[in-house]
């Protein structure tokens, strides 16, 4: 499986929005991801392997924590999980907050993800994101989220 990975267009979001809701309990709305895409285009991003059909998707977003850009949504359809698709949207991702740190004043990414989520954590530590803090009950009742970041200087 070759994957690719590129930026979205509006035409992709449907699809964007079909992978959300198969992979979060709470997924976020169409009108959510255009809104992404409006807002920093070249931080939404989509992964295809080999046929037009997308496989994944990945949203670097403005923050409004000082000096931070957010990994909002990340994702890869159930059927092709666990074929390195995530690494290479969330290598694709960091590479981008990169090149805007040099641009404009980010020098880290931070995101938010549940307690219980070890692949997606697992996947956040292999880039070098640590632990920043808990979020008492940011996903609902008695569910924590965590507060991850990478700090871009680094490395
Ligand atoms: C998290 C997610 C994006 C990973 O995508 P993926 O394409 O399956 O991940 P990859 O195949 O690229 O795996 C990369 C690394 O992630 C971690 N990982 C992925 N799936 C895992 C699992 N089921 N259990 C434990 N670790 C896992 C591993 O560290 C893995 O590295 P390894 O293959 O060397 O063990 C995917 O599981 C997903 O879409 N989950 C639902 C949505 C979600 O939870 N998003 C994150 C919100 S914060």
């Amino acid at each position: 499986m070759e994957i690719q990975i590129r930026n979205c267009s509006e035409e992709d979001l449907i699809q964007v929005t079909e992978i959300e809701n198969v992979s979060f309990d709470d997924p976020y709305p169409y009108r959510l991801f255009f809104t992404f895409l409006s807002d920093l285009p070249r931080g939404f991003r989509v992964a295809t392997a080999d046929t037009t059909q997308l496989i994944g998707y990945c949203i670097l977003s403005h923050s409004n924590q000082r000096g931070a850009l957010m990994i909002s949504s990340i994702a890869v359809h159930p059927t092709f999980r666990k074929h390195g698709v995530g690494f290479k949207l969330l290598e694709d991702a960091i590479r981008i907050a990169r090149e805007l740190s040099a641009l404009i004043a980010v020098e880290r990414i931070a995101l938010q993800v549940a307690e219980g989520n070890t692949a997606a954590q697992s996947l956040y530590v292999k880039f070098g994101f640590r632990p920043v803090r808990k979020i008492r009950n940011y996903y609902g009742r008695d569910k924590n989220g965590i507060q991850m970041e990478l700090v871009l200087t680094e490395g």
